[in-house]
């Protein structure tokens, strides 16, 4: 019985249209949207002209997507959704793994393969150097040979090569294997932090709530090995003036690094970072990368 709706009984009205719902998690996740959309509604007294401007928005945040630009993505991570949804999935880990952060739009699935110790810089001596290295390992310690490890950043100035190049040139970026006994090492230059894509939707929005829409400086890593949980997450720098206000909210204490001389690297004369990232074992579940690579969406 569908008459005398009114701003409460709706709520019930659209629960029980939707009860035949054959899969069961779609009828879990759409009534409890549907319970929490109509108690926002209610609770801020929405009006028309409220609504319009938020139809309007959505409109334009799915206007802006183009196959390298997931507008949508990025409103979700300044929300903070994104970082909840890697954190959710990271408790369903078998074991304790390294904290995960968001892979953000500069992925790219090739970059070209370096040795060990090699430069993920396309033109090395640019800009002064550090090293990254340690190891992968599981959640006992054993070492992990053979993992896969993708990394990208900005350059020395904040820019990703698809900024500066488009899709022609790749740079800052590189993927690298840990040898038998799980080490892995390599040089970069040290990236700056950056904004977030600003001349958008939710670049309005960032601007409207007066905050400054930037990145700390930080490094991504993509580490897969055969059987265990692939690991999306960053490495950030301590002493970047926007480590506890990240826009997007991807800092976690155990990902701040500091690169320092240290006698134990295993090249001399420049600062490095030892970082020991833990895989946990694979899921029946598998996947779970939150952030995907735009055109691949986009095609989807
Ligand atoms: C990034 O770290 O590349 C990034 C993540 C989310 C939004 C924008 C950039
Ligand atoms: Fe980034």
């Amino acid at each position: 019985m569908q008459q005398d709706l009114d701003e409460n009984t709706v709520t019930a009205a659209v629960l029980e249209q939707m009860a035949n719902t054959p899969n069961p998690r779609l009828k879990q996740v759409m009534e409890s949207l549907v319970k929490h959309l109509h108690d926002f509604a209610r609770d801020v007294d929405l009006t028309p002209e409220e609504w319009l401007y938020g139809i309007a928005f959505m409109t334009e945040i799915g206007k802006t997507c183009t196959p390298s630009r997931q507008e949508t993505i990025l409103l979700s991570d300044t929300l903070g959704l994104s970082a909840l949804v890697n954190a959710l999935h990271a408790k369903k880990n078998l074991a304790k793994a390294t904290d995960p952060s968001l892979l953000g739009p500069f992925y790219r699935a090739a970059a070209p393969m370096i040795a060990a110790g090699g430069s993920i810089c396309a033109t090395p001596g640019q800009a002064p150097e550090i090293q990254f290295y340690g190891q992968v390992q599981d959640s006992s310690g054993n070492p992990i040979p053979h993992a896969q490890l993708t990394v990208w950043q900005t350059d020395a100035e904040g820019f990703y090569d698809m900024q500066l190049h488009g899709e022609e040139q790749m740079d800052h970026r590189a993927m690298l294997e840990t040898d038998a006994s799980g080490h892995y090492s390599f040089r970069a230059v040290r990236p700056l932090g950056y904004y977030i894509p600003m001349d958008g939707p939710v670049g309005r929005m960032i601007n409207a709530q007066l905050r400054h829409g930037c990145r700390p400086a930080h490094t991504h890593f993509l580490i897969s090995a055969p059987g265990y949980a692939e690991l999306v997450t960053s490495l950030y720098f301590g002493d970047d003036q926007y480590i506890g206000t990240d826009t997007v909210f991807g800092v976690s204490r155990s990902l701040i690094i500091e690169p320092k001389m240290d006698a134990a690297a295993p090249i001399s004369g420049i600062p490095a970072v030892h970082y020991v990232f833990t895989l946990s074992p694979q899921t029946a579940e598998g996947g779970g990368r939150v952030g995907a690579d735009p055109s691949q969406l986009v095609k989807a």
